[in-house]
């Protein structure tokens, strides 16, 4: 292992980006043709996300957040109606609830995965509940069989926040074409990126064409009759065409990128205090971020000690998911008292420590970074 630190600074993410030339043809081609917004690319884009994902549409839009807002409006879930889903995980998640006008109902997660606990999700249903809306975490896909037999005993909608898990699979079926529907978000912190963009996948092709409309405002089909309530949430050409040229590299990504979380366990493995976020053997995981936890009943530095001190060695981690949403300002109100019955989710933000990551990382990085993971947590270091 590398014993000295470079000065270089480790960013926690880098987006993995084609050369601007490589993009001149299409920029040129697209100014052109006048067709700047929702054209050729995008379409194509959908068409090769469909075909990925196996699933009948994939509707592109500006971002994760505005495909679920969409997704969301479109099922017309009733006024107020309850929704369970996890609090651990990114706040984009539950603000599309309330942009909706729909209650959160936060759900604990698994202690290894990280992702919600099906059983816990069935004790929180009511007959104020309407739908159940997990999420693949940092890419590993929840209980999703689970899911879906709640979703259909309770005759529940069924949507997954899927932001991070473009490349994940469950039971050898691509993440993306379970439930209702879908969201991917292709930002820069994603493996797939069209610097911003979402993806919203269903095999309904009702529900598809309406979220089509919706990105575009609610327009019907001839173009001034407004039928929904949308957005101004389409994707922009030059996006699209970023997003093709990394969907087309995804599996070599993930390869790398499971390399380097390889990697990392291997070095921590057995560091006392440090554990791993666990991929089930049933799911592949894109491997958008890697995280650790760190026991602060083991470990001589906590979790946010071990944060500040490699910040000062120029290496950026991120405390993530925290708080737990029901932690949040905003979503405080919402159930006081409810962190006694999400006693993981608590537990999972009070410990995780995301590290540097990122598809083109090289795997000395990953020895530099666990050097000084390894000199700050050692009893003696
Ligand atoms: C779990 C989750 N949901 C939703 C989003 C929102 O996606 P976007 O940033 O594309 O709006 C993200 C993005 O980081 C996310 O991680």
């Amino acid at each position: 292992m590398a014993r000295t630190l470079t000065t270089q600074r480790y960013p926690i993410i880098s987006p993995t980006l084609p050369d601007a030339e490589e993009m001149e043809d299409v920029i040129r081609r697209s100014f052109s043709s006048g067709r700047i917004t929702s054209g050729e690319q995008v379409e194509a884009l959908e068409y090769e996300v469909s075909r990925r994902v196996e699933v009948r549409n994939a509707v592109a839009v500006s971002s994760g957040t505005s495909g679920l807002m969409l997704l969301i409006r479109a099922l017309d879930l009733p006024d107020g109606s309850e929704v369970i889903t996890p609090s651990f995980t990114f706040a984009a998640t539950s603000h599309a609830l309330l942009w909706n006008g729909l209650r959160p109902v936060f759900c604990d997660s698994e202690p290894d995965t990280f992702t919600m606990d099906a059983e816990a999700a069935a004790s929180l249903i009511t007959e104020r509940t309407s739908a159940i809306y997990p999420v693949c975490i940092f890419g590993a896909p929840g209980d999703i069989d689970s899911y879906v037999r709640l979703a259909e005993r309770h005759n529940l909608a069924l949507i997954f926040d899927s932001a991070q898990g473009l490349g994940s699979s469950y039971k050898g079926r691509q993440v993306g074409g379970f439930g209702s529907g879908e969201v991917f978000s292709l930002s820069p912190t994603k493996v797939v990126t069209a610097i911003e963009g979402g993806l919203v996948t269903t095999d309904d092709d009702y529900l598809a064409e309406k979220i089509r409309r919706m990105r575009d405002y609610g327009k019907a089909e001839d173009g001034e009759d407004m039928h929904w309530l949308g957005l101004s949430a389409r994707m922009e050409e030059i996006n699209a065409a970023v997003g093709r040229w990394s969907l087309s590299r995804i599996d070599t990504w993930i390869a790398a990128r499971k390399a380097i979380m390889d990697a990392y366990r291997e070095r921590l493995e057995g560091i006392p205090g440090i554990s791993f976020q666990k991929i089930p053997s049933h799911g592949r995981s894109s491997r958008n971020y890697m995280v650790i936890l760190l026991d602060p009943h083991i470990s001589p530095v906590t979790r946010d000690e071990l944060y500040l001190l490699l910040k000062e060695d120029g290496i950026q981690t991120k405390r993530y998911f925290y708080p737990a949403l029901h932690n949040q300002r905003l979503y405080s109100d919402i159930e006081p008292g409810c962190s006694v019955r999400l006693p993981v989710a608590e537990m999972i933000a009070s410990r995780s420590l995301a590290l540097p990551m990122y598809s083109h990382m090289p795997l000395r990085a990953v020895d530099e970074i666990c050097y000084r993971i390894i000199t700050h947590v050692s009893v003696d270091g």
